[in-house]
């Protein structure tokens, strides 16, 4: 007696089509589990007899042997058990093995025979769709993450019963149907709108610049200066997510355990903050049961790093390969695992250790030693990957209480229809290349892409000599000026464009800052 049922497994962020094959013989009564489960897995063979006994069914006294095929890849996680459980119940002839064998099975049980939600639904779901699978029984729990999919059949399920009467034909369930089924429009302003900002407008414009090519940047200002408001503006004015790329996004957050149980398709661009004192594992993921971490979490979003120069050093080592790359792979004791981070860097600081540095009313501590210590956590290669610098000062509270009238703030709605246009000129520029956006720009392609006029060549000579500027930042400023004359949908970089670009790269390159800003 002998059974197939269709079930996945996670890899990455993708899913493998695992077949669960089931042999009943007999002999001594007894659950064997082969092809490499990890404990989860194991102890599947439990929950799923006592499961099963308290649902009315039997549960053969045979020797029972369950292979997980392909058997050389590791097979983790709990929904096995629903899987698993139509795989004894096919073999023993308590349901139909040719009716199961047009379904892909996924569910973890609990020991009265119900069907609980399982993490990385839509991940299987998609991995399993992709390879053929028309018809999926899940959990009732998830139907609602899996219900935007397109092309395949879910059948949500709550008890094992259920199934069986399904199977059977006793009491069909009806394919899930609640699903829009159409591409998300776009980002809801949850998180507050740049209208709520009072003046500002050169950090407001230089927001609007990094969002038009996802440059990454850094906020330099005292506290209450409005870095952590703004920041939490930015996914506000970010063009909205394709379909595809929230299907991709709800399948990290799946995976990851973070999707709220009767969350659909999430549609917001992620905004990620964790505490400086993050481990670099939750920043880069991994871990025994490999999970994805904050900067995978904040794939097609925004990764804000408050407090920067505070992060353990290993933890930013660990953005430096995501900020190149767009994923992190992680090296695990058995294989590795590679999950997406194309995220856009968002990081803010202080001036100084007191924070004061430069503050109109307040006076700051520090003595230059201490400032420049400071300063010296954030360079390096993490550094090289951030385009642009700004500085912010708080607006005074007399402006803050007379700006009652925003007669002309921008809204993040303008911002971002901007920063839209300003995305399809580049996606337009670079569809014959591998890069969609300026901030990917390499130097082969700032020179094919961005090419100087006289006068704009003159004034980044003057700015490398002023601010004994590395070649780095020179590169910088190129792409930058690049971005600038987009959001002007202006063909040809100038030296206006160059200037404002410059101004983005100013803040360190003076190497003086302390003196500056006494
Ligand atoms: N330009 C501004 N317009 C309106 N409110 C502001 C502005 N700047 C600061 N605030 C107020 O001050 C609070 C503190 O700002 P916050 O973003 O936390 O500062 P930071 O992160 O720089 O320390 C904000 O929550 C907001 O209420
Ligand atoms: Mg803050
Ligand atoms: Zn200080």
């Amino acid at each position: 007696m002998y059974s197939r049922i269709l079930t996945g497994s996670i890899v990455g962020t993708d899913a493998e089509v695992v077949t669960v094959e089931t042999d009943l013989s007999p002999g001594l009564p007894n659950v064997t589990i082969v092809g490499l489960p990890d404990i989860s897995v194991r102890e599947a063979r439990e929950r799923i007899r006592v499961a099963l006994m308290n649902a009315g069914y039997r549960f053969p006294s045979k020797r029972i042997t369950v292979n997980l095929s392909p058997a050389d890849s590791k097979k983790e996680g709990t929904h096995f058990d629903l899987p698993i459980a139509m795989g004894v119940m096919a073999a023993s002839g308590d349901i139909s093995a040719d009716e199961a064998s047009r379904y892909a099975f996924i569910g973890e049980l609990s020991l009265d025979g119900k069907i609980n939600p399982v993490q990385g639904a839509i991940a299987l779901a998609i991995g399993l769709r992709n390879r053929g699978t028309q018809k999926l029984i899940l959990p009732s729990g998830n139907k609602q993450e899996v219900s935007m999919l397109r092309d395949i059949e879910i059948y949500p399920v709550e008890h094992i019963a259920e199934v069986e009467a399904h199977l059977s034909g006793f009491n069909p369930v009806a394919p899930y149907s609640g699903r829009p089924g159409k591409a998300p429009e776009g980002q809801p302003l949850d998180d507050g709108d740049f209208a709520d900002v009072a003046g500002q407008e050169g950090v407001k414009r230089a927001l609007q610049v990094a969002a038009a090519a996802a440059h990454n940047i850094l906020m330099i200002g005292p506290p209450g200066a409005g870095k952590t408001m703004m920041a939490r503006r930015l996914p506000g004015i970010l063009p909205a997510m394709t379909y595809e790329e929230c299907l991709e996004v709800t399948k990290i957050f799946s995976i990851a355990g973070q999707l709220q149980s009767e969350g659909g398709l999430i549609t917001r661009r992620p905004f990620r903050s964790p505490h400086h004192t993050i481990s670099p594992t939750a920043l880069a993921g991994g871990g025994t049961k490999p999970r994805p971490g904050e900067v995978s979490l904040a794939h097609f979003g925004v990764l804000f790093l408050d407090e920067f120069p505070e992060f353990q050093r290993k933890a930013l080592e660990v953005l430096r390969q995501p900020l190149e790359d767009e994923k992190i792979t992680i090296a695990r004791t058995s294989a590795t695992v590679t999950y997406p981070a194309k995220i856009m860097l968002v990081a803010a600081m202080n001036p100084c250790p007191c924070g004061y540095l430069g503050h109109s009313t307040r006076k700051c501590i520090c003595s230059e030693h201490q400032v420049l210590q400071y300063l010296s956590k954030i360079s390096g290669p993490l550094a090289d990957r951030i385009d642009m610098h700004v500085e912010i000062f708080p607006v005074p509270c007399e402006e803050l209480l007379a700006d009652t009238v925003n007669y002309k703030r921008m809204d993040s709605m303008q911002m971002r229809r901007t920063v839209e246009d300003a995305r399809r000129i580049q996606i337009d520029r670079y569809s014959e290349e591998k890069i969609s956006y300026n901030s990917q720009l390499t130097p082969p392609l700032i020179k094919k892409y961005c090419p100087l006029d006289g006068e704009s060549k003159q004034l980044l000579k003057m700015a490398f000599e002023t601010y004994k500027l590395t070649a780095r930042s020179g590169q910088k400023i190129i792409k930058l000026a690049r971005t600038i004359a987009d959001l002007g949908k202006n063909d040809k970089i100038s030296s206006e464009h160059i200037a404002e670009a410059i101004g983005y790269n100013r803040y360190f390159a003076m190497g003086n800052t302390y003196e500056n800003h006494r």
